[in-house]
Formats: structure tokens, sequence, C-alpha cells
């Protein structure tokens, strides 16, 4: 039996890590990226395969765009060695920090950055492997419930999210010819090291901000993890240039 093949941006912690190891639980191999912590990939690739799964990690620094090519080709020579494949069946485009800045102050670096993270990466990252994704393959890429409703802080974050969708839609109609469908999922406030954890770790915060959730609870890591599995299933095959919210109804 062939196994499918999911390359995951940022697999090392957060959201990223849990997508691989329900990926993983439905029996997809795993290409994980890192970018500062090896040893925190390597407990992920632990867990993946005491799962009964195969993982490999590979270092990637989604705002080095002159590192994409050498990337790719070791993303090709990984898929050969470890697969003894050509290509990979899903990119998921997730790797990725939040920044606050009040518009007001927000700085020309901070644009730059989280331009760079959130966009810059993923359209020139997902052009670079474009020739390793089978054809009929899928592409996922991270958006936030911010690009729907608004908090303080978050302008140049959400702006750089909201271009992500547009991008979404514009890869889709491009990479339909190949059979490639390009969906994107809005997360809402989930508990992760994101924004310093403070969903997590501030009582307060974690309170006030389960109050405007429909399901009354800030998300885990297992509600995004558990949806990105069955969104890129079969089952969901006719799904394409479209924006999943998964956000348990925050702030509708
Ligand atoms: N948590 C939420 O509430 C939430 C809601 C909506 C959307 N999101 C989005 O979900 C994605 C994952 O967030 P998370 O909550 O899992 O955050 P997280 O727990 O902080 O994990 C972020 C992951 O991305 C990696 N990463 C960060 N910047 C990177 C870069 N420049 N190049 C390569 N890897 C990089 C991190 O690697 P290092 O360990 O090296 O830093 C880590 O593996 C992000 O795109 C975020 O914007 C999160």
């Amino acid at each position: 039996m062939t196994h499918q093949i999911a390359l995951v941006t940022g697999a090392s912690r957060g959201l990223g890590r849990n997508m691989a190891l329900h990926l993983a639980k439905r029996g997809v191999r795993i290409i994980g990226t890192y970018r500062s912590s090896s040893a925190e990939a390597d407990a992920v690739r632990h867990e993946i395969e005491a799962l009964g799964g195969s993982a490999v990690m590979l270092a990637l620094d989604v705002t080095d765009t002159r590192s994409f090519a050498a990337f790719a080709s070791k993303v090709a020579e990984t898929l050969k060695a470890d697969f003894n494949r050509g290509r990979f069946d899903f990119l998921i485009n997730n790797a990725g920090n939040g920044l606050f800045a009040n518009f007001a102050e927000a700085t020309e670096e901070q644009f730059e950055s989280l331009m760079a993270t959130h966009l810059r990466g993923p359209i020139f990252l997902t052009q670079k492997l474009l020739a390793l994704i089978e054809d009929g393959g899928r592409i996922l890429n991270v958006s936030s419930g911010f690009v729907r409703f608004t908090l303080p802080g978050y302008s140049l974050y959400a702006s750089a999210k909201a271009a992500l969708e547009v991008l979404t839609r514009f890869m889709a109609v491009e990479l339909g010819a190949r059979r490639i469908r390009v969906n994107a999922i809005a997360p809402g406030a989930i508990a992760t090291d994101f924004g310093g954890g403070a969903v997590r770790d501030n009582e307060g915060i974690n309170e006030s901000v389960a109050q405007g959730i429909a399901l009354g609870r800030v998300g885990q890591p297992d509600d995004v993890g558990r949806a990105v599995a069955a969104i890129l299933s079969d089952d969901m095959g006719w799904a394409n240039g479209t924006t999943f919210d998964i956000s348990g109804g925050q702030l509708l």
C-alpha cells in the first residue's frame, strides 16, 4: 500500500505538531519542518513513530526565501531515500508566529516580518515545491480567525493572513488544471505557545476569550489537528479555494 505523504511546516510545536500527529494516525507519512529546535523536532518524530507512523524532520525558516531551492532539493532527496517516492501529496503552510502591535505604533520591521512569514514564505515555498506535489494533491494554508473578526493589536498580522486567504483562491484557480485543491483554515483562539501562550496560560485572557466562543471554551490543538486531517481526506475532495472556520464559533 502506498502511503500518502504530507509536508507540514512548523511541525515542531503547537498546531503543526498536532496536525502531523493526526495525519500520522490516519496513515499519512510526515515530512515536518522545524526552525530552532531539532530536539523538539526529534520528539515529534518519536511520537509519530510510536503511533506506527514515520516522519522525517527538516530545518526550514520560512522567511529565508534564498534557502528554498536547497530545501526543495532536500525534500526531493528525502522522498526518494525515506519513502521511495518522487512526489508528496499534501503541503500545509502552517509555520508562523503572531505579533501584537497596536496600529498606531506598529513598525515597518514588524510589517516586514509578518508579511515575510505569513505571505511571502507560503508563496515562494509553495512555488519551489510545486514540481514535487502530486497532481491531485492538496495545499492547505493556515490563516486566522482575525481575518473575519477584529481585536486590537492584530491589524498587521490579520492583514497578512487576509492576503493569504485571497492567494488561496487564486492558487486554486491556477493549480486546478493539475487537480491540486488549495484551501485555507482559519482557527480561532487555540491554546498553544502562540502570542506567548497567553490564551493557554493566562486565566483571565483564557476566560474572556472563551466567553466570545459559542462552544464556551478556547480551542485545543486537537480541535485543529483533527479538522486538518479530515479536510485533507478524500471525503473533502470537492472543497476547493475556500477557507474553513475552525473556531468553535468565535465572535459570531
Ligand atoms: N494558536 C492560535 O490561536 C492560532 C490561531 C489562528 C492561527 N494560528 C496560526 O497557526 C499557525 C501555527 O501557530 P501555533 O499556534 O502552532 O504557534 P506555535 O505554537 O508558536 O508554533 C509555531 C511553529 O511555527 C514555527 N515557526 C515560527 N516562525 C517560523 C519561521 N519563520 N520559519 C519556520 N518556522 C517557524 C515554530 O518553530 P520554532 O519552534 O522554531 O519557533 C513552531 O514550530 C501560525 O501560522 C499561526 O499564525 C494560530
